[in-house]
């Protein structure tokens, strides 16, 4: 039922009680011990499959748990000012949760992050038709993405202060309406630094389209109990891409220089979410867009997104190869979700900073390419990094 991977890293009792049932999240002090990876049962698919939920905790007592079951980040804890560590991401309970349906809590996400217009792309000329889940527009990977398929899953060996975590799934030729098998590897790190980096491999045998990302929905302040609006945001990108009435790209790259999307320097999320006068910011019910980078394909040095929640102190760095970044505020969440410890969603009590390729790539020769060759490797990191100010 259960399996120490690294042992000595918690008691059995403890962690019956603590991984069965009801994932709550560690909300106390905790002392710092050792590093590992720790392994059980989250719960059964319909097929009869188990899915698993694995426990990532670095020895300064961070915690991350990610079931295989889409990749999925369930919860995540970081320390606050006072060095109290709490879960900072939405999610649910239970793998029937997530079966029930969630808007991507935590997921990863493909094999097209965001959205393609129509569902239509054309490569060599032939044109491939993808599932239109969302008003028209292929979103996320269609109806079942990387979000919702078992992904195998095994501890990385030998990784001592960095536990780490191997998922691997197989996208079949023809899968979603994609052209290529591709085999797809992510690794999840929980490092020693209270970083948590997620590395993406993929390669093809048929030209396709990547836009592989996380979903994951942070609140620093308390998990998703109270909205976002007062965490300040800042975003190292001079421009964004303005959307149509269906969220898709115009193809425009705009200065952010005098709209509510400047966070070149820090702003609070909610200090400008609401003006109406602004026709991207109705069109996307708030935020909704994709960021472009000053400087495309960062070298990981330096963080490319700020998150700060002044009441805890908690600090979230983003560091990406990626070119761009879905801060999406949680706009379609209204409370219908039932999260954690039966708690209810609301209106932004989430937000997520998604790292990747521009939304419609493959329709858009201009933007940076998402298309794969067969002999080449897809190969993207993204680190979320936890601290405090
Ligand atoms: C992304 C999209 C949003 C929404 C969410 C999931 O961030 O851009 O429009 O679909 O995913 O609800």
């Amino acid at each position: 039922m259960k399996k120490h991977i690294y042992p000595g890293f918690f008691s059995l009792t403890i962690g019956m009680l603590a991984f069965y049932g009801c994932q709550q999240p560690s909300e106390k002090k905790m002392a710092s011990g050792k590093a590992g990876l720790e392994k059980t049962v989250f719960g059964r698919l319909p097929d009869g499959r188990n899915a698993d939920l694995y426990t990532l905790r670095n020895e300064k007592g961070m915690e991350v748990k990610i079931t295989n079951y889409g990749g999925t980040i369930v919860s995540c804890t970081a320390p606050d000012r006072n060095g109290t560590y709490a879960d900072v991401v939405l999610g649910c309970d239970s793998l029937a949760g997530y079966l029930r349906g969630t808007p991507y809590f935590g997921a990863l996400v493909g094999r097209y992050g965001n959205r393609i217009a129509k569902g239509k792309f054309t490569l060599d000329g032939v044109t491939y038709s993808l599932a239109t889940n969302n008003i028209g527009n292929h979103l996320h990977g269609g109806i079942t993405g990387f979000d919702k398929v078992l992904w195998t899953a095994s501890a990385v060996e030998n990784s001592g202060a960095n536990p780490a975590l191997k998922l691997t799934y197989l996208s079949k030729d023809g899968e979603e309406g994609y052209p290529g098998n591709l085999p797809v590897e992510v690794v999840y790190t929980l490092q020693s630094d209270n970083a948590l980096k997620i590395e993406y491999t993929a390669t093809t045998d048929k030209k396709t389209v990547v836009n592989l990302t996380n979903h994951a929905y942070f609140n620093l302040a308390d998990a998703g109990k109270s909205d976002i609006l007062g965490h300040e945001l800042l975003l190292k990108a001079g421009r964004f891409l303005p959307v149509d009435s269906t969220l898709i790209p115009t193809g425009e790259l705009r200065p952010v220089a005098g709209t509510p999307f400047d966070f070149t320097r820090s702003f609070k999320i909610g200090a400008r979410i609401n003006d109406s006068t602004d026709t991207q910011i109705r069109y996307g019910l708030g935020y909704d867009h994709c960021w472009v980078f000053d400087s495309p394909g960062g070298s990981l040095t330096e963080p490319v997104a700020t998150l700060y929640e002044p009441g805890s102190g908690r600090l979230l760095e983003v560091l990406t190869t990626e070119p761009a970044i879905q801060f999406y505020s949680g706009n379609f969440l209204d409370g219908t979700v039932t999260g954690k410890g039966g708690l209810l969603y609301r209106h932004r009590t989430g937000l997520c900073l998604e790292t990747e390729h521009y939304p419609d790539s493959p329709n858009r020769p201009e933007f940076p390419s998402t298309v794969l060759n067969p002999g080449e490797t897809y190969r993207t990191t993204t680190v979320y990094r936890f601290s405090v100010k």
